[in-house]
């Protein structure tokens, strides 16, 4: 059996509006997402996170359900509003509490935390009074709760992550509508990116002046598709590098290398802002690992301004500032989301990120996939779900031996929970989530998980018995 290097982490990741309920008790301060989900035809079936999975006062139980499976490390959020009910300012110390208990009880289920600061459900008095991302004063507002953060659980938390996929707040907050806080622009994107990056590059800068004795690591989760060129032809693959950039190297060059990619400078002229020098020496050299959110594959062809619809969930951006169109093989396999299961796909992104980044440490923070499950005499029978996190950990596997340094793997998610616009039927758990009962339930896939992470290895057979 071919083995994860010894010290690979295993993990499994959720996010706080997605699963801690509890949306308006112990002094939280309402979210962008609380507001969003209250308009119509926003969210399907009109659902919302109120309740959620109640992870708020069931922690200690899935806690105990990690323990079970063996992993060791667990990534989750904090509600910014739950800590600082308006944005800034005064600090919800039952808040604090709550995600002080969370840690504690982790550590000593020997379950190491990962913390991300910003997934998407940002207070909504930032929106309200300051125009949230549009706002460059966001940066600050940001670095202060992340100053809160590193202060309070620093000392026991090790691993922060600053923002969640900062794409998609871009993409879908401010371009497409679709998420909170629900605009439409083709110019705003690159204006809300723009503030995220620096906000980014902000907390960063106080956690290495302040809290180096704290010898943790800090780093960003962007996410990226891969785009498979659809032909040889030297046109499909520009358009097929040009997607990739759009996509990823729009957050990671600046990064890395300290600017945007010259491609994006040219084609968006004034609608792409500019770093200062002093932004650019604080963002050069950011993270001290690449966070990698991955889901899916697609074709990309060059357009010649001629776009084809694409239904995908927007997974293409901006597709008429890229001259890119995408579509799928008809011999794919596609998930729940439509999204296309292609391993391969990952391991080429993780060799592009590997090149183009002159090899950095890599987590991949998210990976999964929605499938319709059902309970059937108290058990899931996920088999989709199995193969497919078989699949891409083979593809992981490989990668590592042709000289990735990907070091661990975040499988997206713990449980069943709240999938923003699409609300609670698209199941991406390991644990099935009872909605009515919030009972929890292992999947087959929690279990082949559990024996993957025994045998560290993605070639562990399935399991066939629960
Ligand atoms: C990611 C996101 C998660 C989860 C997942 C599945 O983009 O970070 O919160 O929803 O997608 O769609």
């Amino acid at each position: 059996m071919k083995k994860f290097p010894e010290d690979f982490i295993w993990g499994t990741a959720t996010s706080s509006y997605q699963i801690e309920g509890a949306a308006n008790i112990d002094g939280k301060g309402p979210s962008i997402w609380d507001s969003f989900c209250t308009i119509p035809g926003k969210i399907a079936q009109g659902e919302t996170g109120n309740l959620a999975c109640d992870h708020y006062h069931k922690f200690k139980e899935d806690i105990q359900l990690m323990k079970d499976m063996g992993v060791k490390a667990y990534r989750f959020s904090i509600a910014w509003a739950r800590v600082m009910p308006t944005g800034k300012g005064e600090v919800n110390e039952k808040g604090i509490q709550f995600y002080s208990d969370l840690i504690d009880e982790l550590l000593k289920a020997g379950i190491e935390p990962w913390v991300t600061l910003y997934h998407w459900d940002l207070p909504l008095a930032l929106q309200l009074e300051e125009d949230g991302w549009l706002n460059k004063d966001m940066a600050n507002y940001f670095a202060e709760y992340a100053n809160l953060c590193f202060d309070r659980f620093g000392d026991r938390v090790k691993n922060w992550i600053t923002l969640n996929e900062p794409w998609v707040v871009s993409i879908l907050g401010y371009g497409q509508g679709v998420f909170a806080p629900g605009r439409n622009s083709n110019s705003e994107p690159y204006l809300a990116a723009h503030h995220l990056i620096i906000a980014h590059a902000k907390a960063v800068a106080v956690y290495r002046e302040k809290y180096t004795h704290q010898n943790g690591q800090i780093g960003i989760s962007n996410n990226c598709d891969w785009r498979e060129p659809l032909t040889n032809s030297e046109q499909d693959k520009q358009a097929a590098q040009r997607a990739l950039e759009f996509f990823l190297a729009w957050f990671a060059d600046p990064v890395y290398k300290g600017d945007y990619p010259n491609m994006m400078k040219e084609k968006l002229k004034e609608r792409l802002p500019e770093f200062s020098e002093s932004e650019k020496k604080i963002i050069k050299g950011s993270s001290d690992f690449f966070g990698l959110n991955h889901y899916t594959t697609m074709y990309a062809a060059h357009s010649d301004g001629q776009q084809e619809e694409i239904s995908v969930h927007g997974n293409g951006g901006i597709s008429e500032d890229q001259d890119v169109n995408l579509s799928l093989d008809k011999s794919w396999d596609v998930t729940l989301m439509d999204w296309a299961v292609v391993p391969w796909g990952c391991k080429k992104l993780l060799k592009w990120i590997d090149e183009r980044y002159d090899q950095p440490n890599i987590y991949i923070t998210e990976n999964g996939c929605a499938y319709p499950d059902q309970v059937v005499d108290g058990k899931v029978d996920d088999q989709k779900r199995v193969d497919f996190y078989q699949g891409y950990l083979k593809a992981c596997q490989e990668a590592i031996e042709e000289g990735v340094k990907l070091k661990g793997y975040f499988a997206w998610s713990f449980m069943d929970n709240f999938e923003w616009a699409s609300g609670y039927e698209k199941r991406f758990g390991l644990h099935y989530v009872d909605f009515e009962t919030l009972e929890r339930i292992p999947k087959k896939s929690a279990l082949w998980f559990k024996e993957a992470i025994k045998n560290n290895s993605a070639e562990t057979n399935n399991i066939n018995k629960q």
